[in-house]
């Protein structure tokens, strides 16, 4: 059987260890003969990268695994990239998260004021990093869920318009799949969904039993109702997780035509939201405090013992298994079906034919075949057209150094709404960006 060369870039990540764990339990499925970890932050990969290496001695001594910041040792004769760049790291993030919410708006990781700050940060590091890889490695496939995954998925269209080996996937959709089975008590891969939106911003029109074809969404919608909603992985979750998912319930009392993705709740209930969000401790402080914590406390723990031991089963982790899926698929062209972020092209028959959307899609040797959801109705159109817009000007602020487009999409966002706010935000994260941002005129 063929085996693959892997790269991952931000191998410093807090989601590292999972993916480690993840190639070793899936090495039968995706047989890998070469890792390599990325990052610019030679420091904070070294304690996962070591982990690495004692990992893959216990477990799989045949694999060449190295880490490294030099992308002319990371970069050639790839055949999967795995992009998980945290532009600016945790530190930005706060300040994505805090600055806002300081000045009575929404703070948050990908959506709002901090998203597309975030984003703009992101676009000028995924373009160069996606150049550096296409110097060494031409064909490798670049599966990419850097955040903010909407705005680099259209950044990525833009410059690289005639690459067909770039794939942006998010895992929250399959979350929340997986969700839903938990709450059916069934198993996750008996369910087959209809999917539309942008990245963090769609909903699933129909949920299908795979076996007799029963459309589950009238008894998923009385069980939410019943039951509320959690995640799957729910014992394993901090409390704000479970709040963003618990959300899902009131979501659909009022809108209950489809299954909501959990970033809704932000675009729907701005307000509310953001009278529920602590400026003082946001998300990036939960993150910092909990899992990059017990992360880098594992990673020490285990090159001071020498072995990883019992540790290998401590973290079940989805995302990567997800993800390894995905290469799995492309590799031998497998064709199972996964919700991706792709040109829309007709897919949401009334959206235009550029913006990066979300559906499901079989995937193979080819990339993705999207799958058509028709025309949707006015209000998700509605909806989605204001955030491609906000999306696609983010992007060319990028590109023009623009001031008044990064204006625009400010103003336009749903969680700031407000042309004067709108310029007060973008005043106070230019000077939080000062030198990761384009400058902008
Ligand atoms: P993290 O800060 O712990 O890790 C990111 C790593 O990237 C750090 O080690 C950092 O040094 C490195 N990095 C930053 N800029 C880089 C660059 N230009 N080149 C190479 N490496 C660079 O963050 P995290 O919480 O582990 O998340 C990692 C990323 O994965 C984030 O973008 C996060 O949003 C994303 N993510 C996305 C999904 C999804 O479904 N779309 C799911 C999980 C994580
Ligand atoms: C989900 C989303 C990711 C996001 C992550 C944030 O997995 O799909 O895009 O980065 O949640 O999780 P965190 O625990 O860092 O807040
Ligand atoms: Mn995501």
């Amino acid at each position: 059987m063929e085996k693959f060369n892997v790269c991952i870039v931000g191998g410093g990540s807090t989601y590292t260890l999972g993916f480690l764990k993840s190639f070793v339990r899936l090495k039968e499925e995706f047989p890998i003969k070469k890792l390599v970890l990325f990052d610019i932050d030679g420091d904070r990969q070294r304690p996962i990268g070591e982990y690495g290496k004692i990992l893959f001695k216990e477990r799989f001594p045949e694999l060449d695994f190295s880490y490294t910041t030099d992308p002319a040792e990371a970069y050639p004769e790839m055949d999967f990239i795995f992009m998980q760049m945290r532009a600016g790291g945790l530190p930005m993030r706060r300040k994505d998260e805090h600055i806002p919410l300081s000045m009575g708006k929404i703070g948050q990781e990908t959506v709002g004021a901090g998203g597309m700050a975030y984003g703009l940060r992101s676009c000028v590091d995924m373009i160069e990093a996606v150049h550096q890889i296409r110097e060494y490695s031409p064909n490798a496939w670049i599966l990419n869920y850097s955040n903010p995954a909407a705005i680099v998925a259209e950044a990525l269209r833009r410059e690289f318009p005639d690459d067909q080996r770039i794939l942006n996937i998010c895992d929250q959709p399959e979350n929340i799949i997986r969700s839903v089975s938990r709450l059916l008590n069934v198993d996750w891969n008996s369910l087959d969904p209809v999917y539309f939106g942008l990245n963090h911003y769609g909903w699933f029109t129909h949920i299908y039993d795979k076996k007799t074809g029963e459309d589950l969404l009238p008894l998923i919608r009385k069980t939410v109702h019943e039951k509320g909603f959690l995640p799957q992985d729910a014992e394993q979750r901090d409390k704000s997780w479970l709040d963003t998912y618990g959300f899902v319930q009131t979501m659909m009392e009022d809108f209950p035509d489809y299954i909501p993705n959990t970033y809704d709740g932000y675009y729907l209930y701005p307000e509310y939201k953001c009278s529920h969000l602590n400026p003082e401790y946001t998300r990036a402080d939960e993150v910092i405090d909990g899992r990059e914590k017990r992360v880098f406390a594992e990673a020490a723990e285990v090159i001071k013992e020498g072995k990883v031991g019992d540790r290998f089963h401590a973290i079940s982790d989805a995302h990567a298994e997800m993800m390894i899926k995905v290469a799995e698929a492309i590799a031998f062209n497998t064709n199972q079906r996964f919700i991706v972020i792709v040109k829309n092209d007709g897919a949401i028959a009334n959206l235009q034919n550029d913006a990066m959307v979300e559906v499901v899609a079989e995937l193979g040797i080819n990339g993705p075949r999207p799958m058509r959801v028709g025309t949707i109705p006015q209000f998700y159109y509605g909806l989605l057209a204001q955030q491609v817009s906000c999306e696609k000007l983010i992007v060319d602020a990028y590109y023009e150094h623009s001031y008044q487009k990064a204006l625009e999409a400010f103003t336009l966002n749903r969680l700031i709404n407000d042309a004067k706010k709108a310029r007060e935000l973008l005043d106070a994260l230019v000077e939080a960006n000062k030198g990761q941002w384009p400058e902008l005129k």
